[in-house]
C-alpha cells in the first residue's frame, strides 16, 4: 500500500524492474536479499533502492534484507498486475499481431478481450485464439464488455479518429504504438507511448560516443 498518493512517476518507472529482477531470484531459489546485494544486481546504490521501497512503506527488516517472494508479491500488488483490466488491440496489422500474439497481457494486469481492424482481408482470423473483428463493430462491443484499456497499433492518420471514439465509449488507458501525441488532447485518460525507434536512436548516439572516445583514446595513446 502507497504511503501517500503522491508517489512519482519515476519510482513507479523502476518498480517493473524490481519486479523483473525479483521474479529472476525466486526463480533461481533466492528467497531473502539484502539492499546491498540488491543494489548491486540491478546497478543502483542501496539507498536507492531503500528510498524507492520506502515510497510504499519499506518492506525490509534491519538486519534481515528483503523477503524475495513477499517483495515480488507487493509489488506486482502495487503495480496492479492481478487486475486483468478488459483490453482491446486496434490495428491488427504486423505489428498489432505481433503484441497480440506475444505480449503476456494476463502477466502484466490485462486481459486482452478483443482485436479489431478495418481491413477485409484480415477480418475473420484469428490471432491469440481471438477473432479479428471489424472496427465499425467497435461501439457495440465496447458498450457490451465495457473494456478500459486500448492498445493502438494504427497508422498515425488513424489514431485521432478511434481515440476520440475509444475515450467517449470509456477507454481510459492507452498502450499507444501510433506516433500519435494522444495526451494533446484529453486530460482524464492515462497514455503510455511506445516508440521503438526512440531507443533505437539513443543507441545510436552511444554507439557513436563509445567510437568517439575510444578512437581519442587511441590517438592520446599513440
Ligand atoms: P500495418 O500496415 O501492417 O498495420 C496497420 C493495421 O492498421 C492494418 O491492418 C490496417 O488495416 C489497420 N488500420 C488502419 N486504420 C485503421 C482504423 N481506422 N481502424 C482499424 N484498423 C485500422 O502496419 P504495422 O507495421 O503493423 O504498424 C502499425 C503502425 O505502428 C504504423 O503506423 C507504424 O508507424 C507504427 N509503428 C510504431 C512502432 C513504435 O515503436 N511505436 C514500431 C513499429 C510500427
Amino acid at each position: 500500500m502507497a504511503k501517500s498518493d503522491t508517489v512519482s512517476l519515476s519510482v513507479i518507472k523502476r518498480l517493473p524492474r524490481y519486479y523483473r529482477f525479483l521474479g529472476e531470484l525466486l526463480k533461481s531459489g533466492v528467497n531473502r536479499i539484502s539492499s546491498r546485494e540488491l543494489a548491486q544486481i540491478m546497478r543502483l546504490t542501496a539507498s536507492q533502492i531503500r528510498q524507492d521501497l520506502n515510497c510504499f512503506g519499506g518492506f525490509g527488516q534491519q538486519g534481515y534484507g528483503y523477503n524475495v517472494s513477499a517483495l515480488h508479491g507487493e509489488i506486482g500488488n502495487i503495480l496492479g498486475l492481478n487486475l486483468g483490466v478488459k483490453t482491446i488491440l486496434i490495428g491488427a496489422g504486423n505489428l498489432g499481431r505481433t503484441i497480440a500474439t506475444h505480449m503476456d497481457f494476463e502477466n502484466k494486469g490485462f486481459d486482452l478481450i478483443g482485436i479489431f481492424d478495418k481491413n477485409s482481408e484480415v477480418i475473420g482470423r484469428r490471432v491469440r485464439g481471438l477473432p479479428i473483428r471489424d472496427v465499425s463493430d467497435l461501439t457495440a462491443f465496447c458498450q457490451q464488455y465495457r473494456p478500459k484499456m486500448a492498445v493502438l497499433c494504427i497508422p498515425k492518420e488513424a489514431a485521432q479518429e478511434i481515440a476520440d471514439l475509444l475515450v467517449g465509449l470509456g477507454i481510459r488507458g492507452f498502450w499507444n504504438f501510433s506516433h500519435y501525441d494522444l495526451a494533446v488532447n484529453y486530460d482524464s485518460i492515462v497514455v503510455e507511448n511506445v516508440h521503438l525507434g526512440d531507443s533505437l536512436m539513443t543507441l545510436s548516439y552511444r554507439v557513436k560516443d563509445l567510437a568517439e572516445k575510444e578512437a581519442a583514446k587511441e590517438v592520446e595513446q599513440k
